[in-house]
């Protein structure tokens, strides 16, 4: 994504993360801790997907404090609420009105071959409901109502991207120009695209796992931080370095790479002749200290709920000027009669 002729039209950024857990380093490295890079040079639109959130049973209790945290912690990572526009899917009531439309040109077929649908529903086989399966088609209204051009996500979710072009191009098709095409933007896989559980490290590292051990979330404290990363499954090997069947280490290279900057090979000398203990704790000394300052404005902005209430509206009514003009255009396109 170079910046080409500087007086094109502004590049526009969109993303979002579901408020259905505690955020982990997965989410840090991977999204929250590189979208303040984009504020500068793009128009930036951070969501928090709650609507996306209730394809899964959510506790009320929890949906609700997970909103605040999420949308605390975009800022805490950094995302200024003047310079990008923050706001919560279900205050933006054109995301599910664009839903429901692209529901209508997103294909039964397509749909069944999502990977994500295939292992939710295998998961929750007691709740497959229709918007577990019609997800991407919100998705795609996430993303189109802004008329994005890059759309910052890990590499789980580029299958979903693809289907948002794929609705924009058939739409687009159908009528004429509407929508923008977006373009999945996936970090490196060294800065943290894929961050893997510490219980398992054959499977990534999710908001969502059961096993406390397995993640390390942002607003742990310090001594949780070390704890995990002490029990965390390496193998019986004892040198520090990148290798197959490694899993473990590999992991953990990765995680110490994407808080210090560091090559693996700098890594793997720094760590020469030192044993797997004192690696395990070096890596969770540095995790801990880099998100101590992302905690401390986590828990100055919590404290005061009707500011970040207030920074919500804010939000909500700037991203809805955008979807508005966006969804006008797409109501006129298929005839529908303006009220
Ligand atoms: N599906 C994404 C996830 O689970 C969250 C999401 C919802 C999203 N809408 C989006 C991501 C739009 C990027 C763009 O991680």
């Amino acid at each position: 994504m170079s910046e080409e002729i500087t007086n094109e039209k502004r590049k526009t950024v969109l993303s979002a993360v579901q408020p259905s857990g505690n955020l982990t380093i997965g989410n840090y490295f991977g999204s929250l801790s590189r979208f303040s890079e984009f504020s500068e040079m793009f128009d930036c639109y951070y969501c928090v997907a709650d609507l996306h959130s209730i394809t899964v049973r959510q506790v009320p209790a929890e949906l609700r404090r997970h909103t605040y945290e999420v949308y605390a912690l975009y800022i805490a990572c950094g995302l200024e609420p003047d310079k990008n526009v923050l706001f919560v899917q279900s205050h933006v009531h054109e995301h599910a009105e664009l839903g429901w439309i692209l529901d209508c040109y997103t294909m039964f077929g397509e749909l069944s071959r999502m990977t994500q649908f295939k292992d939710k529903s295998a998961k929750h086989a007691d709740n497959v409901n229709a918007g577990l399966f019609t997800y991407p088609a919100l998705m795609a209204a996430d993303i189109l109502l802004y008329q994005a051009d890059y759309v910052p996500v890990g590499a789980d979710q580029k299958q979903h991207v693809e289907i948002a072009r794929d609705i924009a191009t058939r739409f687009n098709g159908t009528y004429s120009q509407t929508f923008t095409i977006p373009e999945p933007y996936i970090p490196k896989e060294s800065r943290g695209a894929k961050i893997m559980s510490l219980q398992d490290p054959t499977k990534k590292m999710s908001k969502s796992d059961k096993n406390e051990n397995a993640s390390i979330y942002i607003l742990d404290s310090k001594d949780d931080i070390i704890r995990k990363f002490k029990r965390a499954v390496t193998d019986s090997d004892t040198t520090v370095r990148v290798g197959e069947g490694k899993d473990g280490i590999n992991n953990l290279i990765t995680i110490y790479s994407c808080v210090t900057g560091k090559s693996a090979e700098e890594i793997e000398r720094e760590f020469d002749g030192r044993g797997y203990g004192e690696f395990k704790l070096a890596v969770g000394e540095a995790v801990a200290d880099k998100l101590s300052p992302v905690k401390e404005k986590f828990n100055l902005l919590m404290a005061d709920k009707s500011e970040l209430t207030a920074l919500m509206r804010d939000g909500a009514a700037r991203a809805s000027r955008t979807a508005s003009r966006t969804l006008s255009k797409v109501k006129r396109k298929i005839g529908f009669v303006e009220a």
